[in-house]
């Protein structure tokens, strides 16, 4: 859990911050499910179509036996789609689902119980906690699955320490397939982040809900708009809550003071070129064997095999 000194540092600085795992309480997990259905968010629509068309392809330039972890795997939708490929061409697979949230990992376990030749294990943990935690199938090669994009979420360095930390879990000849939304221009992108029924808006302002209710914070809901923002020089789209009027709160005996048009900054969510993502591959001791890319909403699947 993320503690009040991390929250009022963030809070203290300028620009203000917030953790961005804030976002992900029971809410504001369900909201996200909800973003990923609407009509702006092409993400995960695209994602979806590239596992339908791809996950055969994947699996067969790999060869098998294949022991799947998903770091991440939201409800379970994405490797409901993925894991026929892999069962298809083995009797037995194990499917390691890693996540912190309990309540993720029970609807994945849901959404996979339909297909018996899987053994679904759910090691509730960071994404490389978890990985390094998460028994190997002996003589199965593991194949890591990171969609979503989840990686834009991270600052682009620590992305790229991310994936080299990946790489130091596995073994080589092992694999992670990564999601990741392509840049697309800012008029198309804006809306997925601000849509018209005012979801995303309600998934960033949860955050301020979430802080009155657990950290006993007195925000009040009305003074802050949610706003999202394209960084062109950063390539990412930033998510804001803005203050409408000059106001105080007070959290945990400290006061918070906000100019009017100060904002808190809650996200950022960036967008990658196909290239620099193989790029990536070679500078993390991995070798990018196959790219797929969605035509319809740029996003890419790039299949990373370890050296
Ligand atoms: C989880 N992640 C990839 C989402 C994204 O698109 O960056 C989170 C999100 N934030 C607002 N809408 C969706």
């Amino acid at each position: 859990m993320t503690d009040a000194t991390a929250i009022l540092q963030g809070l203290r600085a300028r620009p203000k911050t917030l953790p961005t795992a804030l976002l992900y309480d029971a809410l504001g997990s369900a909201l996200f499910e909800a973003i990923t259905e609407l009509p702006e968010y092409g993400l995960t629509r695209a994602d979806l179509r590239l596992i339908d068309a791809h996950a055969a392809d994947a699996v067969r330039a790999l060869g098998g036996p294949l022991d799947v972890v998903e770091l991440g795997p939201g409800g379970g939708r994405k490797a409901a789609l993925f894991l026929p490929a892999v069962t298809a061409r083995q009797p037995s697979t194990v499917f390691t689902a890693i996540d912190v949230s309990a309540s993720a990992l029970r609807e994945c376990r849901h959404a996979l119980e339909g297909i018996d030749t899987v053994e679904v294990r759910c090691v509730e943990a960071t994404y490389l906690d978890g990985l390094r935690r998460a028994p190997r199938v002996p003589g199965a090669r593991r194949l890591v699955l990171f969609l979503g994009s989840n990686l834009s979420n991270f600052d682009r360095r620590d992305a790229l320490a991310f994936l080299r930390d990946v790489r130091a879990a596995l073994l080589p000849g092992d694999a992670l397939l990564l999601a990741t939304d392509l840049e697309k221009p800012a008029a198309a992108l804006l809306p997925a982040y601000d849509d018209a029924l005012g979801v995303t808006a309600a998934f960033n302002r949860n955050v301020l809900v979430r802080l009155n209710r657990e950290w006993g914070a007195d925000f009040r809901l009305p003074d802050f708009a949610h706003e999202a923002r394209w960084n062109a020089p950063e390539r990412r789209i930033e998510m804001h809550l803005v203050a409408q009027r000059a106001c105080e709160v007070h959290l945990r005996g400290e006061v918070l003071t906000f100019a009017a048009g100060e904002s808190i900054w809650t996200e950022s969510s960036h967008r990658f070129r196909a290239d620099e993502l193989r790029a990536w591959a070679d500078e993390s001791g991995f070798a990018c064997i196959q790219q797929w890319t969605d035509p319809a909403w740029p996003f890419a699947h790039s299949l990373f095999q370890a050296r």
